[in-house]
């Protein structure tokens, strides 16, 4: 036990304490200032390569620099001198030459977009020119799209690029103005960026996963410990369908379905910034009417059909079609009840909004002409106009998986474009309703030209069409029409659900009594297998509430029967709000509709070849939080400063350190002596 007493020792402490208020100084600077709403990209991976963005662990700092125009471009990437730095962009920055810049510079190490208005650049997506291009029928058929003539002429592929650094996107008012303010007080002054103190941000979004889904499956399926560790999950949640007539408990050979489908994901590279207004919306409303319209026409002719109809809404299509990969691949090992052999033709609705009266009609067999013919006649008497495409090639569309499988398999898609996407914003943050024109009409007339007329009429055209092709003639059709309540106001409610809030009419009357949705749309994101969407249950319910029948049970009998229970689900919801019953009462629909898995075959089949290419390998990396803040950083010189102060403190307390060793003898008087001077 030694004593400390002598006065050597004493003075290097204190010497030590002196300098210590340079520490000090500093964090007080480093006082963070949180900028909220700030979504991140984040990280994505397929069987061979990442995409995406992470930080590094503690977050990266850069200092904030808003970039105007090409000028401060230059300077950013070539003369800035307090690097790191973090771009500031808006949308027109946003574009693929800039960011490969900022990604191949030492200087940046952080984007911000930020987009401060309502509206939106001429064009923009992130969404490479030709969507699902190593997926689907590209895979063994060359060139159904190429650079040349891409499907998608405004993608930028921003989506399948791997950043080094992380991307945030701000839209709320408040923060751009809090980065807007920091810049502009402390940064603007560019020749003194070495010598003042500079307003910089720290932007933490690490990603756990890395290299490619095969590795990272692998690691985190190893059992090293009782404590498995998750790294990265598949993407996938659930198909929806249903079917017009429903099926029976004994399969049937003979029986002969017409699939009616359409997408239910869009994409986007920023977490729950998936308004996909256009990409996926107008097809799944489509859908939906359409089924709507059917089923009530032919609610007292079910004995009248050759044909039934199959409702399909495929999920996590924008990821290489998991949904409909993984729904074929069912088929095929019969874990779905309908096989290939049974689908008589494949009907898709893609986007849909028609700049003029003209619908295009890509068709991919000669076999559908005269479903085609019918549905030119349909469309007439809705003033629209259905023109087959001239295109040379078949669009992106989840019919290609199905085609692969059953290569007479006739199939046709309805679409707003012929040659190239229509869709300036496909699969991006500005794919709204503002982007589609929808306003909400809240019960109010509808004009002739609006985007909900327009879906309305083509749903009306489709189920006319679909009626003719199932009776085959053998019903009375001007009986039947009649027998259709559903108007255009549907598709404003259902415009209105999946755009601007969950919080609506028709999902509110298809959840369950006491559940109430959240007031923001649906995220429309495929999401990870591990987690159920909540567009996903909403869409079933909804398909539920417009196709199923009200019956008179209450909620304990509001199963099924031992007779019915391959034919119908039960579902427990509110129901149509009328005068009389506003309450939250409940009513017991029986509808057709089911899920099925849409998680990608890849990750269930044992030894999957990785780099193969015939499954969906997607990926999403694990993180525990996105943050964004900025601070002050101390000055270039400050630091400097402050660093050799740190140097030059280490080098004395070495030499202290040293020369008290070397002289403990004499330094530390041995034993005893008095206590009076061991303490300062
Ligand atoms: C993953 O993406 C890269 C680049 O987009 C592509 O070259 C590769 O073929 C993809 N791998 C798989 C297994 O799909
Ligand atoms: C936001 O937009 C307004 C005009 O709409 C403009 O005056 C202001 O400078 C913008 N702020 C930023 C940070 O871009
Ligand atoms: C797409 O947007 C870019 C940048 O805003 C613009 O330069 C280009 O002209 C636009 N292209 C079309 C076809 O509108
Ligand atoms: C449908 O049939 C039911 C009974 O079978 C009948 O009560 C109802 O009025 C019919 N609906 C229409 C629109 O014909
Ligand atoms: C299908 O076959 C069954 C018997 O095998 C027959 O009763 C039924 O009418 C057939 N359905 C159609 C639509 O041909
Ligand atoms: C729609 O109209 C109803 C009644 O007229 C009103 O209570 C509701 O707030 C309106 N909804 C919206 C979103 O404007
Ligand atoms: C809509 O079209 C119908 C006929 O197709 C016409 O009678 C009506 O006046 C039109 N309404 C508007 C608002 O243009
Ligand atoms: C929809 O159909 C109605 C008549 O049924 C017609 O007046 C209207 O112009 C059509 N609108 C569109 C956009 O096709
Ligand atoms: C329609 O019915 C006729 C006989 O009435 C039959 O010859 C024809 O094949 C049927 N068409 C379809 C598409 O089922
Ligand atoms: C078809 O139904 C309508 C209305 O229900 C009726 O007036 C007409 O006579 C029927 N036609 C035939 C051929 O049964
Ligand atoms: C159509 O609406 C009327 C009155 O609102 C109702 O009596 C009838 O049952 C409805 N028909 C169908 C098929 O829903
Ligand atoms: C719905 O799907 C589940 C699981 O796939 C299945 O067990 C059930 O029989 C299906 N129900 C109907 C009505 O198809």
């Amino acid at each position: 036990m030694v004593i400390l007493k002598c006065k050597i020792l004493s003075l290097w402490t204190i010497s030590f304490l002196m300098l210590t208020p340079v520490n000090s100084e500093r964090t007080k600077d480093k006082m963070y200032e949180p900028i909220v709403g700030a979504v991140a990209c984040f990280r994505r991976l397929n069987g061979t390569h990442q995409f995406g963005c992470s930080s590094h662990r503690s977050g990266n700092v850069g200092v904030i620099h808003i970039v105007q125009g090409e000028e401060d471009l230059d300077w950013l990437l070539h003369d800035a001198p307090a690097e790191p730095y973090t771009a500031v962009i808006r949308p027109e920055m946003f574009t693929r030459k800039v960011m490969l810049q900022f990604k191949h510079s030492d200087n940046v190490n952080g984007v911000i977009l930020i987009h401060n208005s309502t509206s939106a650049p001429t064009n923009f997506t992130h969404e490479d020119t030709c969507p699902n291009r190593y997926s689907g029928l590209s895979s063994f058929k060359s060139q159904l799209c190429t650079d040349q003539s891409p499907w998608n002429p405004h993608g930028t592929g921003l989506m399948q690029v791997d950043w080094g650094f992380p991307i945030f996107y701000v839209k709320d008012p408040d923060s751009i103005q809090k980065i807007s303010d920091c810049f502009h007080k402390h940064n603007t002054k560019l020749e003194n960026h070495l010598i003042q103190s500079l307003c910089a941000i720290e932007t933490s979004a690490y990603m756990y996963a890395a290299v490619d889904s095969k590795t990272c499956i692998r690691r985190s399926t190893m059992v090293t410990n009782f404590n498995p560790v998750r790294f990265c999950d598949p993407l996938g949640d659930r198909n929806v369908w249903s079917t017009l007539f429903p099926l029976s408990r004994e399969p049937q050979e003979n029986a002969s379905y017409i699939v009616v489908a359409a997408q239910m994901d869009a994409a986007s590279m920023f977490d729950g910034v998936t308004p996909g207004a256009r990409s996926p919306v107008t097809g799944i409303v489509t859908l939906l009417t359409t089924a709507s319209i059917l089923s009530s026409m032919f609610k007292n002719h079910t004995e009248l059909h050759s044909k039934n109809v199959l409702f399909l809404l495929l999920n996590g299509e924008a990821y290489d079609y998991v949904g409909s990969s993984r729904l074929a691949w069912d088929m095929v090992r019969k874990a779905f009840p309908i096989s290939h052999d049974q689908l008589f033709a494949f009907i898709e609705l893609g986007q849909l909004k028609p700049s003029s009266r003209k619908v295009y009609i890509h068709k991919y067999s000669e076999k559908l002409k005269n479903f085609v013919e019918i549905m030119k006649k349909e469309g007439e008497k809705v003033n629209l106009e259905f023109v087959e495409s001239i295109a040379a090639t078949f669009p992106p569309a989840s019919f290609q998986i199905f085609s692969k499988h059953n290569k007479e398999l006739p199939g046709v898609i309805f679409a707003d474009f012929d040659t190239q996407f229509s869709n300036n914003y496909y699969h991006s943050i500005f794919d709204t309703a503002a982007a589609i024109n929808y306003k909400y009409a809240n019960g109010s007339e509808l004009k002739n030209d609006s985007i909900q007329m327009q879906l309305f009429n083509i749903s009306t055209a489709l189920a006319n069409s679909l009626a003719i092709a199932i009776a085959n003639g053998s019903i009375n059709r001007s009986g039947m029409e009649g027998n259709s309540n559903i108007t255009a106001a549907v598709v404003d409610e259902l415009l209105h659900c999946y755009l601007e809030s969950s919080d609506c009419p028709i999902f509110r009357a298809a959840t369950s009594p006491g559940r109430r949705a959240s007031s923001s749309p649906p995220a429309l994101y495929v999401g990870v297998s591990v987690w159920q969407n909540v567009a996903t249950t909403l869409t079933a319910q909804a398909l539920a509430y417009l196709t199923g029948d009200a019956l008179n049970r209450s909620e304990v009998e509001c199963h099924p029967s031992s007779e019915d229970d391959f034919l119908y689900q039960y579902l427990w919801i509110k129901g149509p709000v009328t005068s009389s019953n506003n309450s939250e009462q409940g009513v017991c629909y029986r509808s057709t509709y089911n899920y099925t898995i849409a998680v990608s075959p890849a990750f269930e089949i044992e030894d999957y070849d990785w780099a193969s290419g015939v499954y969906s390998t997607w990926t999403e990396s694990i993180w525990r939080e996105f943050s964004v803040r900025i601070f002050l950083r101390p000055s270039r010189q400050h630091e400097i400063a402050t660093l050799s102060a740190g140097i030059v403190v280490l080098v004395v307390s070495f030499i202290v350190v040293h020369f008290t060793t070397s002289r403990s003898n004499t330094l530390f008087c041995n034993t005893a002596g008095s206590n009076t001077d061991t303490r300062l």
